[in-house]
């Protein structure tokens, strides 16, 4: 199970950060369990550099920019230098910002060129009827995909984070059926890129208001190989009740 703590702009002191990173390198001591922590930019570096722990770390996004005149970028070759190996991109909050398809897909690449793993969000912003959110996953999804080599399209992950279920409770959180069937077409999304046996593999996470009293349910019925976690994974109580709910 893969466990990716987005810490958003909820930790902003560096001893909550320790706190949050001693916990998570108790947790990624448990078999099966791979923690991944995803930190303000300004944290980052601090916790990753000369990490010689199980838990890894993400960037909340990076730049597609190489090195040079850039202003307020963080290009992913520094990244990459100070013990970074994965990076959330195309989060719905950045979206918010502007960010389009196309420069997520230039963002993906150039993480993959550094040897960073992409942590690809998509997710539609409400649901409809007529189903027709379910296009949205997919020309969010292929935007990203058609633009890269069969090679590269192996080494993303995906994360599947509805936008309506992002930072409310676990009873507004997608229920594991739903998360099970989303979680398919995904996977139908992904074949149309990769061979069938490649796309099976492909790493498919979940993200919006997973919290402690949902997060063992979904893990079973869920048909996801792990969570993004926001809100719960950025509070001691809270980030420790999710590893004791997960526990065999
Ligand atoms: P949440 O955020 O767990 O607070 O809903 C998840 C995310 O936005 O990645």
């Amino acid at each position: 199970m893969l466990i990716v703590a987005n810490w958003k702009a909820y930790v902003d002191t560096l001893a909550q950060a320790k706190k949050l990173l001693a916990s998570a390198k108790r947790a990624a001591r448990t078999k099966g369990m791979q923690i991944v922590l995803a930190p303000s930019s300004a944290l980052l570096g601090l916790l990753s550099v000369g990490n010689r722990t199980k838990v890894q770390f993400a960037a909340q996004d990076l730049s597609a920019v190489t090195v040079g005149a850039a202003t307020g970028e963080v290009p992913a070759t520094l990244l990459y230098s100070l013990g970074v190996r994965y990076s959330i991109l195309g989060h719905s909050e950045r979206r918010a910002q502007g960010e389009s398809d196309a420069s997520i897909s230039e963002k993906v690449r150039r993480a993959l060129t550094v040897g960073i793993t992409p942590i690809l969000c998509i997710g539609e912003r409400d649901r409809d009827e007529d189903a027709r959110y379910l296009a949205i996953l997919k020309a969010q999804l292929g935007s990203v995909l058609q633009a890269l080599s069969p090679k590269e399209r192996e080494k993303i992950i995906i994360a599947y984070e509805p936008v309506w279920a992002i930072g409310k409770s676990a009873d507004d959180a997608l229920n594991a059926s739903d998360l099970a069937e989303m979680s398919l077409y995904i996977r139908k999304l992904l074949s149309e890129y990769l061979p069938e046996n490649t796309a099976r593999k492909i790493k498919i996470l979940y993200g919006g208001s997973v919290e402690p009293s949902n997060i063992r349910t979904l893990a079973k019925e869920g048909r996801v190989d792990g969570f993004l976690i926001g809100h719960a994974s950025a509070d001691p109580t809270s980030f420790a009740a999710l590893q004791k709910a997960l526990a065999p």
